[in-house]
């Protein structure tokens, strides 16, 4: 074969959470886009594989539910799906559970993995009949290669031209019914003839704390780590609603039980270990603390446009926008506003600071 399918570490070397962990690498804090290595072979382990070890996002658990058995029914190929929503929400996950409900292969690329379009076509033609083509960061396939995609995702056939100039013709191959999957942290970003070609669009949101309390205690039976349900939700509310988040928590947790505690989490451990690691109440790690203090000290409340605020706080704007904001704004800490960002009264009291009058 020419086209390897798991190429999820290359993956995550373009990822938004990537780019953050390479801006901030070399504090050596817990940062909330800093993934190591180790991180992420804990995330394969900790990946739920089947839709009922899934938890939260109901709607589209029970969406997904029914749109597959009703695919499997016709001895189809389920309709090509997108999944948008911010970092670390289980975009990656929902794919390979799409695959294993539909008892499909699932082969895995990314956006900016696609350079030409010939790649496109070498993993096209390659596909076997009912495989689940991955496509992470799908917002970043470039033009002419999102061209090859819309025949492919209409009427599963490739337009191949044949030479050059004035002898050029075309000719159309046929390629194996599959099933698109692409996740994107941009859904704004996509062009209309792609998002229009997905029959099938969900959106996922923060999870409630309840739902990421199960997560951690899944997660904590995975790793062998005992964990009660209020340290569970006590961890949960610190995760920012992202699993991702949860489940590095509970690792460091795990860790600070293990030496200064007897291994087994309970919730005055926990309460430690989260203000050891300098994770506030609202889960806000020390980039957004300082993204606040620019905001609230540096230009006391006044408008700051994103380069300016990326380049004040030492962060690359992609990440900010990505990783951050959509947290802050989702906590009413910020607000965007057309001359730029700008905190909140909620801001000024999370810092214990007197709000300019005026401001
Ligand atoms: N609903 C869930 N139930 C249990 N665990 C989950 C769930 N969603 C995500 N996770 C956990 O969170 C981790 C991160 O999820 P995932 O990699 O799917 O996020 P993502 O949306 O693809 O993020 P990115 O945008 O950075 O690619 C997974 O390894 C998994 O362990
Ligand atoms: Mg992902």
């Amino acid at each position: 074969m020419m086209w390897e399918a798991d190429s999820s570490v290359d993956l995550w070397a373009d990822s938004p959470a990537s780019r953050a962990a390479d801006a901030s690498s070399e504090t050596g804090r817990f940062v909330t886009g800093n993934l190591t290595s180790e991180d992420l072979d804990v995330e394969r382990s900790l990946r739920p594989q089947r839709l009922e070890d899934y938890c939260g996002q109901d709607h589209i658990k029970q969406g997904l539910k029914v749109l597959i058995e009703a695919a499997k029914s016709r001895g189809e190929c389920l309709d090509h799906v997108i999944f948008s929503g911010p970092p670390g929400l289980g975009k990656t996950t929902l794919a390979t559970v799409v695959a294993n409900e539909m008892g499909a292969q699932i082969r895995t690329t990314s956006g900016p993995a696609i350079a030409r379009t010939g790649d496109l076509a070498a993993i096209l033609t390659n596909l076997q009949p009912g495989d689940v083509l991955f496509i992470d960061e799908i917002h970043r396939l470039n033009r002419q290669v999102e061209e090859i995609l819309y025949p492919a995702m209409e009427d599963f056939a490739l337009d191949i031209v044949i030479g050059k100039g004035p002898a050029a013709r075309s000719i159309r191959l046929d390629i194996p019914h599959f099933t698109l999957v692409g996740a994107t942290t941009r859904s704004g970003m996509l062009t209309g003839p792609l998002r229009d070609r997905f029959g099938i669009s969900f959106r996922l949101d923060y999870y409630s704390i309840e739902d990421l309390a199960d997560i951690v205690v899944r997660s904590a039976t995975i790793l062998g780590v005992e964990i009660d349900r209020a340290s569970a939700c006590e961890i949960a509310s610190r995760s920012r609603g992202t699993p991702r988040l949860a489940n590095r928590l509970l690792k460091r947790v795990r860790d600070y039980a293990q030496v200064r505690g007897e291994g087994h989490i309970d919730y005055p451990i926990a309460r430690e270990a989260l203000e050891f690691f300098e994770i506030d109440e609202l889960g806000l790690d020390w980039m957004d603390i300082r993204i606040l203090e620019t905001l609230v000290k540096t230009f006391r409340g006044r408008p700051v446009g994103l380069t300016t605020l990326a380049s004040a706080v030492g962060e690359d704007p992609n990440t900010l926008e990505d990783v951050y904001e959509p947290y802050l704004l989702q906590c009413g800490l910020i607000v965007r506003t057309p001359q730029g960002r700008v905190a909140t009264s909620a801001a000024f009291d999370h810092l214990g600071v007197e709000m300019p009058s005026g401001a």
